[in-house]
């Protein structure tokens, strides 16, 4: 049995210690917001946060988040307030829309870290998201908006 702490719910749940957080966030709590897109690190549509850090739930080991903090997209806010998600909507970033929680969770992190990120900074923290419908700018741009929303007292 191992415990986790979702999004500030606590769970006790009967896998292999081996088992990526990915399955056990999305097969065993139901959670689908978080998606699988290669499973190999590369894409970033399975990031989370764990402890407040952005990882690739799809290569961490169940084990390596028991008894630790875990957010994942259905928590970053629970009535789509967080600035993210307003500027998200504001901007109409997504297209698809399979990439857009990992680059929400990552650009979450980004803002946490750098609250006045410059395109440089955007670059850098989101490069390791890809959308396939090519989003790019729209992020960008969603992100600077954010970072304004944040500074008029966004509530996260
Ligand atoms: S599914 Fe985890 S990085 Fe692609
Ligand atoms: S919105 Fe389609 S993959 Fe990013």
């Amino acid at each position: 049995m191992i415990k986790l702490t979702v999004n500030g719910q606590p769970y006790t749940v009967d896998v292999e210690p081996t088992m990526p957080l990915l399955w056990v966030i999305r097969d065993v709590l139901h959670l689908t917001g978080t998606k699988y897109g290669c499973g190999m690190a590369q894409c970033g549509a399975c990031t989370v946060h764990l402890n407040g850090d952005a990882v690739r739930s799809c290569v961490t080991p169940v084990k390596r988040a028991e008894n630790q903090t875990i957010i994942t997209i259905e928590g970053l806010s629970t009535d789509v307030t967080h600035p993210l998600q307003q500027a998200w909507i504001a901007e109409d970033v997504p297209q698809c829309g399979y990439c857009q929680s990992g680059q929400l969770m990552a650009a979450a992190v980004l803002l946490k870290e750098k609250p006045n990120p410059t395109d440089q900074d955007i670059d850098d923290a989101m490069s390791g998201n890809i959308c396939r419908c090519g989003t790019y700018q729209r992020v960008r741009k969603a992100i600077h908006h954010a970072a304004s929303l944040q500074k008029q007292g966004g509530t996260q």
